[in-house]
């Protein structure tokens, strides 16, 4: 495709993407937190805004930085609330939700208000903690919100797993990633995916850069959406 017609691709399309891993605090300094590195989700906000799309993009904590002449527009988050909140917002007037996104799914009962002593524990300590919402699954669908994409990280029983969470949470398309894989794990610049869509042959995407692959998943979202 010449680049002119890949630039306008999603042309007025306002696409929402979250990427990173939530924290859960335990007290002022403490967290439950999980791998990701914000790569993949990253990859899929620049490449969605280079074809041409209005993006906004939530993350949680990460090190990485969108170049100062980008029209995205990030909302930083920490918690699963704070994600829940800022994605409520956001998806309002969005055509295409991407959820890459690892959620914790549980969070601590009842936060320290200050640091914890450890001598106040005799040796062991225990944290009770409760689920958190399935963001995806009970998300408030405006009308203009017509493809929901996640994400499923699994370390066994990929496909199995991936089906299952495309009906539980009535998606459009669920990017299944091996983590088992140890060539490329969270931090790794690459990634390898099946995508899996009901009623559709799984997709492989061989092992590529993250961005190669954000714009693989992007042009199929594009040719189901038109
Ligand atoms: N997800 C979400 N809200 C949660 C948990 C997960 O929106 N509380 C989203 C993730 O962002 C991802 C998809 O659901 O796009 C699948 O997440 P995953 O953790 O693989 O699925 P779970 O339903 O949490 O199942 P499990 O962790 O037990 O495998
Ligand atoms: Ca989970």
């Amino acid at each position: 495709t010449p680049l002119e017609k890949r630039e306008n691709l999603f042309k007025g399309t306002h696409i929402v993407v979250t990427a990173g891993g939530t924290r859960e605090a335990i007290d002022p300094v403490r967290y439950i937190g999980n791998e990701s590195s914000g790569k993949m989700g990253f990859a899929l906000a620049q490449v969605a805004e280079r074809l041409g799309a209005q993006v906004t993009l939530i993350s949680g904590p990460t090190n990485l930085v969108l170049p100062a002449k980008s029209s995205i527009q990030r909302i930083n988050i920490k918690s699963v609330a704070d994600l829940q909140a800022a994605l409520d917002t956001a998806v309002q007037d969005a055509d295409i939700l991407i959820m890459a996104a690892a959620v914790s799914d549980y969070r601590v009962a009842k936060i320290a208000d200050h640091k914890m002593k450890k001598d106040d524990f005799n040796g062991e300590l225990e944290i009770k903690l409760i689920e958190n919402p399935d963001i995806l699954a009970t998300l408030k669908r405006p009308d203009s919100l017509r493809y929901v994409v996640g994400f499923a990280a699994e370390t066994n029983d990929l496909i199995e797993n991936a089906q299952r969470k495309i009906l539980k949470k009535n998606l459009n398309m669920i990017v299944a990633n091996d983590v088992g894989n140890p060539q490329i794990g969270f931090e790794s610049n690459q990634n390898a995916v099946t995508i899996l869509r009901p009623h559709q042959a799984n997709i492989e995407l061989k092992k590529n850069d993250k961005s190669i692959i954000a714009e693989q998943i992007l042009k199929l979202i594009d040719q189901e959406i038109n």
